[in-house]
């Protein structure tokens, strides 16, 4: 079995020192990666700039990337070889329209950044998932949690989602704990209780093997 993985945040680059960024410490995602490998899975794991140390799981192949396109790009060259997609990374939702070459200069009493959209690397590559692919997301919620999880099951075209709620205690950034909630595409739901990051892998990991089509 292949699998890919992003994980992390991206970064979006102002200028040559300052970039658009997020909290995310990746730590859910590397945690997928060393599960599915587990599994004796091959993983390749497509991560945005993280403090964390490169997998030495051998069944593991990261590529770094530190912009939303180039995420893209490298989960683009993966995915039609990968069996299993897994999109946990926190990817910038916009990015600097325009990249300054030089350092900008602090001037008036007020900045205004022009963001466009950056490309939505689940939605983009879920268009052309074949039938025997299977694509796994995470929905990051703090009100209409049920709901915004399915609308993203749909429009992304997943067959699982795994929703964060930042109302739970232990779920969320910055901490070795998640809580979550698993939907699928047939409507199922499942709730586990606050885990370890390496417990909710592993519980994610069953999850999706118990839903992949049969071999032929
Ligand atoms: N995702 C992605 N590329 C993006 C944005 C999101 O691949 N540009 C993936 C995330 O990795 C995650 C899922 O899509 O698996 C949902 O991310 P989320 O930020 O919750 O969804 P958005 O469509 O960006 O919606 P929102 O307005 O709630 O941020
Ligand atoms: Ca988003």
């Amino acid at each position: 079995m292949r699998v890919l993985v992003t994980a992390g945040p991206t970064y979006e680059p102002l200028d040559p020192v300052r970039f658009i960024g997020n909290h995310s410490t990746g730590k859910m995602g590397y945690a997928l990666a060393e599960a599915f490998a587990l599994t004796g899975a091959d993983v390749t794991l497509v991560s945005g700039p993280t403090s964390l140390p490169d997998p030495t799981n051998s069944r593991i192949a990261i590529q770094r990337v530190e912009t939303a396109d180039q995420m893209y790009a490298a989960a683009a060259a993966v995915a039609p070889a990968a069996d299993v997609w897994v999109f946990a990374a926190a990817v910038a939702d916009y990015k600097p329209a325009h990249v300054a070459e030089n350092k900008i200069k602090k001037q008036g009493d007020t900045l205004t950044l022009e963001l466009v959209k950056n490309v939505d690397i689940a939605a983009t590559l879920g268009k052309n998932k074949r039938p025997e692919q299977f694509s796994v997301g995470f929905a990051l919620e703090t009100n209409n949690e049920e709901e915004n999880a399915r609308e993203k099951l749909h429009r992304k075209n997943f067959n699982l989602v795994v929703l964060n709620s930042l109302r739970d205690a232990g779920a969320g950034f910055r901490v070795d704990t998640n809580k979550v909630t698993l939907l699928d595409a047939q409507g199922e739901m499942i709730i586990f209780e606050v885990k370890l990051k390496a417990a909710v892998a592993h519980d994610i990991v069953q999850a999706v093997l118990a839903r992949l089509p049969r071999e032929a």
